[in-house]
């Protein structure tokens, strides 16, 4: 769509109006080469190339946000090297430059956010937010009501002690439980190696709940876009002004 460029250099984030009104008129902007001094034309930001300062505008984004039910095998990071399935496999249709918000280890599964909102990740993501992360793991042996004390108390492990978790035994059956807990850290692998710590083995380990958000109505595997609501709290949660 042809606008006046004024307009398309302050969609990029580069400028307001007004100050990229003066950078047409000092000669800083180029269209497919050719230098733009006056006010008045319209130009098309998708077919045309446009510069300030010799560098092409890139166009903000729209920020875009999705809950994805992870499920395991599949790697939460934007790319690999490798090769190997990444979340974002399971998104085809997202065409934003989008990527998983914090990691869940390749053989878990569970709810991880996906977004190309970099503040909102970097807000989340700041240990001083103490964002809530819930877990089901499924564990072996049978922890005893002391050991998993232990985790609700913080436990040491080699990069220093945990902070108190919220710990539930939720079944038992045989040798292997279910056991439901909730920390505001992210150390890498903490949960299997806070239980480790305790003498047990994660057989299984699901994230329930990040944020207050649910796996609710999302099958292992599908993804669905938060609610403006789900936004605007996650941006409270992590302490940011929305701009
Ligand atoms: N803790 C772990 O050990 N693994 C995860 O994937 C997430 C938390």
């Amino acid at each position: 769509m042809a606008e006046r460029l004024q307009k398309i250099i302050a969609q990029a984030g580069l400028a307001s109006r007004r100050a990229a009104e003066s950078m047409i008129l000092a000669g800083r902007v180029t269209v497919d080469g050719q230098t733009i001094t006056e006010l008045g034309g319209k130009f098309d930001s998708s077919s045309q190339r446009i510069c300030v300062d010799g560098k092409p505008l890139t166009l903000a984004e729209e920020n875009v946000y999705f809950l994805l039910n992870k499920p395991k095998g599949y790697l939460s990071t934007a790319k690999d090297e490798r090769g190997r399935r990444t979340v974002l496999d399971l998104l085809p249709e997202v065409k934003e430059r989008v990527y998983p918000l914090g990691r869940l280890d390749n053989n878990t599964e569970g709810l991880l956010l996906i977004s190309n909102d970099g503040q909102l990740m970097n807000g989340l993501l700041h240990p001083r937010y103490k964002v809530d992360k819930t877990y089901v793991a499924r564990v072996s042996p049978v922890p005893t009501e002391n050991a998993l004390d232990k985790l609700r108390k913080g436990i040491r492990l080699e990069d220093g002690l945990t902070a108190p978790a919220v710990v539930k035994l939720l079944t038992v059956a045989a040798d292997t439980a279910k056991v439901e807990i909730t920390i505001h850290e992210g150390r890498n692998r903490q949960v299997r190696r806070m239980f480790a710590a305790i003498g047990t083995d994660v057989k299984a380990l699901k994230r329930v709940q990040f944020a207050g958000l649910t796996l609710a109505g999302v099958k292992r595997g599908a993804y669905r876009p938060l609610t403006a609501d789900e936004i605007n709290e996650l941006y409270k949660i992590a302490g940011i002004e929305r701009v």
